[in-house]
């Protein structure tokens, strides 16, 4: 690989599994220092060792994105083991399978709080390490149904479409800073998150979709990578 962050020290949330696992892989394998956080601690470790194993330089630290507290552990671990934060990949998340009138305010507001609380906390606890190390750049991972909508699911969509107009308006408040903050709206990707949607919901997906399929993705195989390099 290029080595094209190698002077960049990133933490992914929700980085143990799905999409964040294989962000974590490819950051590694271009150079960069690699903190996960998750709350799924043996599969973190798990893909730190992996990494580095590989030649790569990664770190599990337990995370629970929905807790301020929890956020100032892992950046300040961040900074002591590496000296700076340069980069964050908001990614952690959670499904939601509940239509408008059966969603239950437990269901909203955990949802709520990993996929969106979660987003804006890690911003804000990142930012200011950001910041003295002169720049960085944020990518809040969204989703399609944070642009258009579907059927049973309100309170993903709700969350997702937080994280598309939060991301907008703190990409405006540091764009002056040397910060980039941009989202980003995959489509289905076959991780264990996808995986809990309703097998109906998946076909209906899937005929939606250009290619017929969903986007490929086993632990630590790269298929992930596979289907876009
Ligand atoms: N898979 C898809 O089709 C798809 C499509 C669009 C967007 N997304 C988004 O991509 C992101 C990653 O999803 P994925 O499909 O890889 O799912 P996944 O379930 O494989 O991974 C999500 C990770 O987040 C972690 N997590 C959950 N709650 C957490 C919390 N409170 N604190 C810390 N970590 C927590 C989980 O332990 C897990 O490791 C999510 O934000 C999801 O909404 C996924």
């Amino acid at each position: 690989m290029s080595g094209r962050l190698n002077d960049k020290v990133v933490v992914i949330s929700g980085g143990a599994s799905g999409i964040g696992a294989a962000h974590a892989e490819i950051f590694a394998r271009e150079g960069a220092k690699v903190i996960i956080g998750d709350l799924q601690e043996e599969m973190g470790q798990d893909l730190v060792d992996t990494i580095n194993q590989e030649g790569g330089d990664s770190v599990f630290i337990p995370l629970d994105v929905s807790k301020e507290e929890s956020w100032n552990n892992i950046v300040t671990a961040a900074v002591s083991r590496y000296g700076k934060v340069t980069s964050l990949i908001n990614n952690a998340g959670i499904g939601s399978g509940k239509d408008t009138e059966s969603e239950t305010v437990e269901g909203w507001d955990k949802c709520c709080a990993v996929n969106q609380t979660g987003v804006w906390l890690g911003m804000k606890v990142s930012i200011p390490e950001m910041l003295k190390a002169g720049g960085g750049s944020i990518v809040n991972i969204s989703s399609v149904y944070g642009i258009i909508g579907s059927v049973g699911m309100i309170a993903y969509h709700a969350s997702k479409g937080a994280v598309r107009l939060m991301t907008k308006a703190a990409a405006l408040e540091y764009a002056t800073k040397n910060i980039r903050i941009n989202s980003v709206h995959p489509g289905i990707i076959e991780t264990p998150l996808a995986m809990t949607m309703p097998e109906k919901y998946i076909e209906v997906f899937k005929g939606k979709t250009p290619m017929g399929r969903l986007v490929k993705w086993t632990p630590l195989s790269r298929q992930y990578f596979h289907d876009f390099i």
